[in-house]
């Protein structure tokens, strides 16, 4: 076993970036556009089951697992004795790979508009929904289409910050940043959850949000939000393993992950809060269907009503790029550390090629947003092979098949092969009591293969809603 792998600085330093890899564009662009698809109320209930019947679990699993063998993503599971699931770490290695690849764009876009906020908030409230669509190179007046050059511009000046910041190794600056940014990123969450709940017009978007409509609890929104649950923990593999490894033996990983998860979730739930009700205020319930365009349409509407509302909206835009900055930098910190370490790259080359690479795919997905009819492959029993927007592929690709494949085998690994006894002897290193063993064994052996199993199983046979 190597020794020499680094470790958090301080205590708070793992938590902090656990969280700062959690807490991200999942959170507040995601959850929302997948919370109203989802019926609401039935999605925030399932939403809330999840996370501690599954997400929990599975994150405990996976940083015991870091911890226990020192190693990288694929490399981990032969330590412990499992070569044969090195797959499950490859999987997770290309989750990280393609959403990057569209995470530091829609970074970009965020970026574009704490620009926007800055110098011309006028523009963005007299057409939220124009001024969103000509960001992506649709002109919805004269019903045209052209290359978004500048957000595109945008997008390559937040992967250029986050490459550098992965090639200094400036982390500590990144710890202190979320020690100051993550609360002040929640204090205006609440702010604005304040705003836009008492925004004429926002009573029915909170009651959407709190009744549970029955026909809406189905295999499918349970679907949609076991792969956001997943997806906003950050348990695609290639970080958790990889934190997990830079974990000291010392660390209680029960009580970091009930940490991390909680404070995810609460942001989830406060952006949930906010955003829905804001588009049923500002763009009407017809407004509703418009898509990923949630977080940077509808909130238009609330900053426009509020006092120094151009200011909020820049701090928020601001504070939202933080937040997927350092989503962004943990995503790439898994993949370059692993390469770095299996094939022996450096670090400043391996990083600038893997982010020029990351960037060159994710311009397809920000074009074919609306300016290029650029088209993915798409397969379900249902519907046979579609050809949905490429950009709507890699979002399926990821979120619906490979997540939750990767998911799958880490819970058979820390089930069943490795067993849950090690992973509680590992929880249990540094004389910690972890006093919920007989619960997390029947949840990781049981519950969350089977969920994970009966939705891969739904995306596959009954389809998915493919917009
Ligand atoms: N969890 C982050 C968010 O909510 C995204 C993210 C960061 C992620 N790292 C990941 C998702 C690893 C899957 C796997 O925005």
């Amino acid at each position: 076993m190597e020794n020499n792998r680094a470790q958090w600085g301080s205590k708070l330093g793992f938590i902090l970036a656990a969280a700062g890899s959690a807490v991200g564009l999942g959170n507040i662009w995601k959850f929302p556009g997948k919370a109203f698809e989802g019926g609401g109320g039935a999605f925030l209930l399932m939403y809330l089951l999840i996370v501690p019947l599954i997400g929990m679990p599975c994150m405990m699993s996976e940083l015991a697992i870091g911890r226990a063998a020192q190693s990288n993503v694929v490399d981990s599971f032969g330590r412990l004795g499992h070569k044969g699931y090195a797959w499950t770490g490859w999987v997770g290695w290309a989750v990280a790979f393609i959403i990057t690849c569209y995470y530091s764009h829609v970074g970009g876009w965020v970026l574009r508009y704490t620009v926007s906020y800055a110098m011309e908030s006028g523009k963005v409230y007299a057409d939220p929904l124009g001024y969103f669509y000509n960001m992506l190179g649709y002109d919805a007046a004269a019903g045209s289409t052209f290359i978004p050059w500048p957000v595109l511009i945008f997008a390559t000046l937040f992967m250029a910050v986050c490459c550098f910041i992965i090639i200094k190794g400036v982390e500590g600056g990144i710890e202190r940043f979320n020690k100051i940014g993550m609360p002040a990123l929640f204090v205006i969450l609440v702010v604005l959850l304040i705003r836009a709940a008492t925004l004429p017009g926002a009573a029915p978007g909170l009651k959407y949000m709190l009744s549970i409509d029955a026909s809406k609890v189905t295999p499918q929104t349970f679907l949609i939000a076991l792969s956001q649950a997943f997806y906003s923990l950050s348990l695609g593999m290639a970080i958790m393993i990889t934190y997990g490894s830079y974990l000291p033996k010392t660390e209680n990983i029960a009580r970091n992950t009930f940490m991390v998860c909680t404070m995810d979730t609460l942001v989830a739930v406060i952006a949930g809060f906010m955003v829905i009700p804001a588009v049923f205020a500002t763009l009407g319930p017809e407004g509703v269907g418009k898509g990923g365009g949630f977080a940077f349409v509808s909130l238009a509407g609330v900053f426009q009503q509020m006092p120094g509302g151009a200011f909020f909206g820049f701090l928020f835009y601001l504070l939202l790029l933080f937040a997927a900055l350092t989503s962004t930098i943990s995503l790439i910190e898994g993949i370059v550390a692993f390469l770095i370490e299996r094939k022996g790259w450096k670090r400043t080359p391996t990083t600038i090629a893997v982010g020029l690479i990351m960037f060159l795919i994710g311009c397809l997905y920000t074009c074919s947003q609306a300016a290029l009819p650029i088209k993915g492959i798409w397969f379900d029993f249902k519907n046979g092979i579609t050809y949905p927007a490429f950009c709507d592929a890699m979002e399926f690709l990821t979120d619906r098949i490979m997540i939750p494949v990767c998911a799958l085998g880490c819970c058979l690994f820390a089930g069943w092969s490795w067993t849950p006894e090690n992973v509680c002897k590992e929880i249990e290193q540094g004389g910690i009591r972890f006093g919920l063993v007989k619960l997390y064994s029947f949840l990781i052996k049981f519950v969350a293969p089977a969920a994970i199993i009966v939705i891969l199983a739904v995306s596959l046979f009954t389809g998915t809603t493919l917009s």
